[in-house]
């Protein structure tokens, strides 16, 4: 964890960070942003990648008003649209048609995991506002910032939830993601630490970022459906309303925002140009398209590979090779899973309880029992199981031989809990390094350097934490 820095203290050096373009890594100067407090060289290089960003989607079109005077007819057009959508696709479901999005639990987790990069530093893109919360102007988007940050709540900080989410289901930690998913997220954070240059961008960021989607509501219903906790995104319907909410906030930022002295329509051409940053990166339906479970089992056996290379007897064997030769090339996991499967080491379109390969991962006297997460044990699960899997049973309660039990869903399990008594999780807060800095100086600082180490302790690194969420109270004048 960094330790927090009062504003006169230099920012310790590291090494310099490239400015991410064709070719080389987004993932360096996200982690920069991301989680720590980052030195000016590095908001530059932060700066530049975003001068580049815009020029790479400068043809792209986008849907705003020609006028921002349209903003809300603009706004409403959009609710009404995908509320029509959403409701087609209740009553499809209804009808029977299969789940849009997720085909069963290990896709639903797949895609939690894999949007975690822009999750984790969810309204980041507002962060540079807070220095100029005393610009009435601003404050819409000082709110929206705020909020994002739960008011400083234990339970309702986004980033707070989100991480969470990743450690209920087994998610964490999040490393070995592929690169250009740390793309969006570094935009944001980007937006975030540069808001000096960036104002109409940030401005027409928050405006298309806020809009209600459409895949936030399927997301919301097929992971309730499968029994996975959608409060994040339950949040985010009602966070992002159109009648109070952040949609419509937005809308009032961007007309508060907007200059008042002529300037020939650049604040506004800029707005839209910050309104298609959101379309950078890889999209949420990319991530939901790009799930191959095959894929995705192969990717978890070549990993696990090199550290169970030489921890199994060379009386284990496949197809005529020993489990250790096997393992001492990760590249021919395809062939490894074939053998498992030709050998009757895996059955699969069956229970994963009837695989004797499965009966070494899972179950009280499995002897590979805790080497696989349990994100891993899920996606070999349904990936033995086939179109069974499709029923979103969880891994450790493998359905019986043709039995036909049906995921309850998140919301009956609550329910179900809460009539038997069982307490809300709580996690414990208060001890923590920054936490005790932060408490040590903050109320020797003169009235100016407080508001600074406030604006620090609220950065995306550190709003999350202790420190962050005391803070962001305190920044709200609670006592
Ligand atoms: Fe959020």
């Amino acid at each position: 964890m960094y330790a927090l820095q009062s504003p006169d203290l230099p920012i310790s050096a590291v090494a310099p960070v490239d400015c991410p373009r064709k070719g080389t890594a987004f993932f360096p100067l996200y982690d920069r942003l991301a989680n720590h407090i980052p030195s000016d060289q590095e908001r530059e290089t932060a700066a530049e990648f975003l001068r580049q960003a815009l020029q790479d989607v400068a043809q792209q079109e986008d849907d705003l008003p020609d006028d921002p005077s349209g903003l809300t007819a603009w706004m409403e057009a959009n609710v009404q649209k995908v509320h029509g959508q959403y409701q087609a696709y209740l009553e499809g479901r209804k009808a029977g048609s299969p789940r849009r999005y997720f085909l069963n639990r290990a896709h639903a987790l797949y895609f939690l995991r894999n949007v975690a990069p822009t999750k984790l530093v969810d309204g980041s893109w507002l962060y540079g506002l807070c220095a100029h919360a005393g610009n009435s102007r601003l404050s819409d988007l000082v709110t929206t910032y705020v909020e994002e940050l739960g008011d400083g709540l234990d339970d309702k900080n986004h980033v707070k939830l989100y991480r969470a989410l990743l450690e209920t289901y087994g998610l964490d930690p999040v490393g070995e993601l592929p690169d250009a998913l740390y793309q969006q997220g570094l935009v944001q954070l980007a937006l975030g630490w540069n808001a000096q240059e960036f104002l109409p961008e940030i401005v027409g960021f928050n405006l298309a970022y806020e809009q209600l989607p459409l895949h936030l509501l399927i997301t919301s219903y097929e992971l309730n459906e499968l029994g996975i906790d959608p409060y994040y995104f339950v949040l985010h319907v009602t966070v992002d309303n159109a009648d109070t909410g952040h949609a419509k906030r937005a809308c009032v930022a961007a007309l508060d925002a907007a200059p008042r002295i002529d300037d020939d329509g650049d604040y506004w051409r800029r707005v839209r140009a910050g309104a298609k940053l959101g379309n950078l990166g890889v999209s949420t339906l990319d991530v939901i398209d790009g799930f191959d479970i095959e894929n995705e089992v192969i990717a978890i056996m070549a990993r696990k590979a090199p550290s169970g290379n030489g921890a199994h007897s060379d009386f284990c064997k496949v197809a005529g090779r020993s489990v250790n030769d096997w393992l001492s090339t990760p590249d021919a996991m395809p062939e490894f899973l074939a053998a498992l499967e030709k050998s009757g080491w895996i059955k699969r379109n069956q229970p994963a309880s009837e695989s004797r390969f499965w009966q070494l991962l899972q179950g009280e006297r499995a002897e590979m029992f805790g080497v696989f997460s349990p994100y891993e044990l899920q996606v070999i699960h349904d990936w033995i199981r086939g179109p069974d899997s499709v029923d979103g049973a969880k891994f450790d309660k493998d359905a019986a031989p043709g039995s036909q039990t049906r995921q309850r869903s998140f919301r009956v399990e609550q329910r179900l809990k809460a009539a038997r008594g069982a307490a809300p999780d709580r996690s414990a807060a208060g001890l923590d390094t920054d936490l005790e800095i932060f408490e040590q100086r903050y109320p020797s600082l003169d009235p100016a350097a407080k508001r600074d180490l406030l604006v620090q302790a609220m950065s995306p690194a550190l709003h999350w934490t202790p420190v962050g969420l005391k803070a962001t109270r305190l920044f709200l004048g609670a006592p």
